[in-house]
């Protein structure tokens, strides 16, 4: 297969955002406990946190972590988690059938987030809760001092606010399954309340309401158009969540998924849009895709515990990644980053243990999932704009998508360096494909280097004892002669190649 790109610095579709390598801690299974927060641990520090996950979570390049849910916000009682440890009571978690023992709250989030160098991004419960709630944790947070709960905070640790900016109403209140579950009306209406009594507190916060927890929700569309059309002048965004999977051995339609996260993105746009003109308003509703990811949400380990059996950080959703899937994540941080004028936040869900980049043993290992390595990459290497590319592909035949492009590929420019990076995928499930890359508009570049992530065995999956067999190696096929970039591109792969 042979395929063409030309990429045009006059051409910049936005910016390249930190928050678009956002993450996501829920206390969820052992994100957090025996995840992020391990005080047997050798490396644990004096607040109980794991030091080689930090060094971990800083090497994937996070920019903001979404906290504390998730399923587990919408019965969430803040203040359980703050004040002395003993003094906090244990919890049913009624989201994922486990106990939490509230012995990592927000103040020891904030602690861990300071250290991770993440911007946090919190979520309020709107499921079993709402405005007054809202308003205590904000307060808590963010008020310098002087009333109940800022000095509460303050008598707790933490003299300065946190200065939080970004907060999630609620979440996923579409969904059947979300404690407090709502219709759009009403949870429209209570986003609504909430925001606004919010920015009465803070006017300059930037507030996430609920969209859909997938455009497979028999309610997605309708349920953003009836959301915005009560709330669109009190918040700044949108959330959308999609996880995807490989299901019933359909590779080709799996590697590509990044044509629905187009797709969705498209929809969520016009949706917003659509009520911006009936509203006649200028301002612009952007998403927050705060929860993507490959999840194999049919395996067993997605299953929570039942009956009586509800215990404290049991073993859930560690799904272990393969090569496919890791050129999937790839794929759809191309497609969020192709989107930056409207995605201006995005969360990879999640950090550790829980579907995670990063698995850690209780006391013991930490090691990176084949996923980690193209978002690493990309946060790494994606800066300044993001170009708009011309693609010129062969097409695929797909039983979910129909035809597909065999090749998905960005590019990112850095203005003050020149620095090029363009990122690539390869969907074909058999076939090598060569890129050609008309760069004649960049000047004199040279290729500084290549990565690529891929393996004739597609389903190497990384584990404990061995998590660097397959990771990215250097491309030597990448060169540039006369103004033309030529790589070659594996089957079932994932490259950066960059330039300058
Ligand atoms: O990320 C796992 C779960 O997926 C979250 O708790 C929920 O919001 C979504 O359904």
């Amino acid at each position: 297969l042979t395929a063409s790109l030309v990429i045009d610095p006059a051409f910049v579709v936005g910016p390249v955002r930190r928050r678009t390598f956002g993450s996501f801690v829920e206390h969820l299974g052992r994100c957090v406990y025996t995840g992020i927060h391990d005080p047997e641990h050798p490396s644990a520090d004096e607040d109980g946190f794991r030091g080689d996950v930090l060094d971990l979570v800083k090497e994937l390049g996070t920019g903001t972590v979404r906290y504390p849910g998730g399923n587990f916000v919408s019965g969430y009682r803040w203040e359980d988690g703050v004040g002395p440890r003993e003094q906090r009571p244990s919890r049913l978690d009624l989201a994922w059938h486990s106990t939490d023992p509230n012995t990592v709250g927000v103040d020891e989030f904030m602690r861990w987030a300071k250290k991770a160098d993440v911007e946090p991004m919190m979520a309020v419960n709107l499921g079993t809760r709402g405005v007054q709630e809202a308003l205590d944790i904000l307060e808590y947070c963010n008020v310098a001092g002087g009333t109940h709960l800022s000095d509460q905070r303050r008598a707790n640790g933490a003299e300065e606010p946190y200065g939080i900016k970004m907060w999630c109403l609620g979440n996923e209140m579409d969904g059947p399954w979300q404690i407090g579950h709502k219709t759009a009306h009403e949870y429209g209406r209570l986003a609504t309340e909430t925001a606004r009594a919010m920015r009465m507190i803070d006017p300059d916060l930037e507030l996430v309401v609920c969209g859909s927890s997938s455009s497979a929700m028999p309610t997605f569309g309708a349920w953003e158009a009836t959301v915005l059309e009560e709330a669109y002048e009190y918040v700044d965004y949108v959330s959308a969540h999609a996880y995807y999977s490989e299901k019933d051995g359909d590779l080709a339609s799996f590697l590509a998924s990044a044509v629905d996260m187009d797709h969705f993105i498209d929809s969520v746009s016009a949706t917003a849009d659509a009520v911006r003109a009936a509203k006649k308003l200028t301002k612009r509703i952007h998403i927050s895709f705060d929860e993507w990811n490959v999840w194999y949400q049919h395996r067993a380990e997605s299953r929570p515990p039942t009956g009586d059996d509800w215990p404290v950080a049991p073993v859930l959703l560690e799904d272990r990644y393969n090569v496919a899937d890791a050129v999937v994540v790839g794929n759809l941080l191309i497609s969020l980053l192709r989107h930056t004028d409207r995605v201006h936040s995005a969360s990879l869900a999640q950090l550790v243990n829980v579907i995670a980049p990063i698995m850690t043993e209780p006391g013991g290992r930490a090691w990176r999932q084949t996923t980690f390595h193209p978002f690493a990459l990309t946060s790494e290497h994606a800066k300044g704009d993001v170009l708009q590319v011309a693609v010129d592909a062969p097409t695929l035949e797909t039983e979910k998508f129909g035809e597909v492009s065999a090749l998905d590929a960005v590019a990112t420019r850095d203005p003050e360096t020149g620095a090029v990076a363009i990122f690539a995928v390869n969907r074909s499930t058999t076939e090598t494909l060569t890129l050609t890359v008309d760069v004649r508009s960049l000047g004199d570049v040279q290729v500084v280097g290549a990565q690529t992530l891929s393996n004739p065995d597609h389903t190497w999956a990384a584990s404990a004892d061995d998590a660097t067999s397959v990771l990215p190696v250097e491309n030597g096929t990448a060169a540039v002669s006369d103004g033309v970039v030529t790589v070659e591109l594996p089957a079932v792969s994932w490259s950066v190649v960059r330039l300058g």
